[in-house]
């Protein structure tokens, strides 16, 4: 194992951490280039052919047909539709975990790519088209082709890689279960026990050759939340016979509020509180009985999420005693913080200076969406990235956000993740 291990002068600080093979790391980035092309005709193929939360059937046997051509160790049907594949190198070193998550989303697209979506379904009793919207589509190509280049240069690289092709990233259709937690569930981290996972995004909104990156949470938690306010009716003209549950929900929205703007220690984390919906009343001159309302929490911190939920509480019922009322309230943890285990970030960031430039790989700002590749790293160290692929001449305020009919990427995106998704998994090997 000659040559295999140098020790490159890319860290971060005083730290220096192990790197790739010089000579390998230019093979590798040479295939990446080579393969372009056909990351790129995978995507289309992919993004031509969408599929919805736990639906990816043609996704998955698409993606396993092209695994089976590399002689990889295949499991279908993991959480529904998911497909796991191994490279197994025969030599002692870490397992590796790679994720892409495979669903498309009901959007009608409104591209006028010669391989836009056509395909239509009914969503909750709705009429749709389908479109890859969040630019799933990508990143199942993008592992495609790290697969792969990988299994090509297998007889140089050490231990184990698990590449994770994940259905259900957006949410499971009403009444069934999917997605990562379903996944980890289902054993998709053990046998053999994953040590460390890797995961990017796409993303519309960053400039193309662009990667960014946060330790701890760069994206977060969401959780749901509904209070039910009840009161007692009474006429319009005379509140003082009855108790208003409509006042109430008032004063328990201005008081959420608080917990954020008063309460929570925003220096350390930014967190949410969104009421979107609020229904009360039948008539202008009844007081109603009861007031309902729900929203979302976003965390990106354990501790802050937990002690949000408690205040919550605490406000919306102490508030709704006050006035003789009561407050019923439920929160519903859906998605935890997609956290960045800052020592893995630390020794990860060099490899993707590798695969972009260290003037194009920018610590960002926390992300307030969600992502269900946090139920991963719920279970063993984790590292999520962002992959810029806006055409270099646009204005990031303008162009179509995700999950808008008019989304698109920039398909010269894709050599920049397939080479830090390469750099990442070889550096991490060496490393260890
Ligand atoms: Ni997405």
């Amino acid at each position: 194992m000659k040559n295999i291990i140098v020790f490159a002068l890319l860290g971060i600080g005083s730290q220096v951490y192990a790197q790739t093979n010089p000579k390998l790391q230019a093979r590798l980035e040479q295939q990446a280039k080579d393969l372009e092309g056909r990351v790129i005709e995978w995507r289309r193929h992919i993004h031509q052919h969408p599929e919805l939360s736990n639906r990816e059937v043609n996704t998955a046997a698409y993606i396993t047909a092209h695994l089976k051509t590399l002689g990889l160790k295949i499991q279908t049907g993991v959480a529904k539709t998911g497909v796991v594949a191994l490279l197994e190198t025969g030599k002692p070193g870490p397992v590796i975990a790679l994720r892409a998550d495979i669903d498309a989303l009901p959007v009608t697209e409104r591209n006028s790519l010669p391989f836009a979506s056509q395909e239509r379904t009914v969503f909750n009793g709705q009429e749709t088209g389908v479109m890859h919207a969040c630019g799933h589509d990508s990143h199942v190509a993008i592992l495609m082709g790290v697969a792969e280049i990988l299994s090509k240069n297998k007889a140089d690289l050490r231990g184990t890689i698990k590449f994770i092709f994940q259905p259900a990233e957006e949410g499971a259709p009403a009444g069934e279960e999917g997605g990562a937690d379903l996944m980890v569930r289902e054993g998709v981290l053990e046998n053999p026990k994953v040590d460390v996972i890797f995961g990017l995004h796409i993303q519309s909104i960053s400039p193309l050759g662009r990667i960014t990156y946060r330790p701890a949470g760069i994206m977060a938690a969401s959780d749901w939340f509904s209070i039910k306010v009840k009161g007692r009716q009474s006429h319009g003209s005379a509140p003082w016979m009855g108790i208003d549950p409509i006042v109430v929900s008032a004063q328990i929205i201005n008081g959420l509020q608080t917990i954020i703007s008063r309460q929570s220690e925003l220096t350390k984390e930014a967190a949410v509180i969104t009421v979107g919906r609020l229904q009360a009343g039948i008539r202008e001159n009844i007081i109603p009985e009861e007031a309902f309302m729900a929203g979302t929490i976003r965390t990106l911190d354990e501790g802050m999420q937990q002690k949000i939920h408690d205040k919550i509480r605490l406000t919306a019922t102490k508030i709704a005693e006050s006035a003789g009322a009561t407050a019923e309230v439920n929160i519903e943890k859906k998605t935890p913080v997609t956290f960045n285990d800052p020592a893995l970030t630390e020794k990860m960031v060099a490899s993707l200076q590798k695969a972009a430039g260290a003037e194009n790989v920018i610590r960002i700002n926390a992300v307030t969406g969600a992502e269900d590749f946090a139920f991963y790293q719920k279970k063993v160290p984790g590292f999520f990235f962002f992959v810029g692929a806006m055409p270099p001449d646009q204005d990031p305020n303008k162009v179509p956000a995700h999950h808008t009919p008019d989304f698109m990427v920039d398909e010269r995106g894709f050599l920049t993740g397939l080479k830090a998704m390469l750099n990442v998994t070889t550096d991490y090997m060496f490393m260890k």
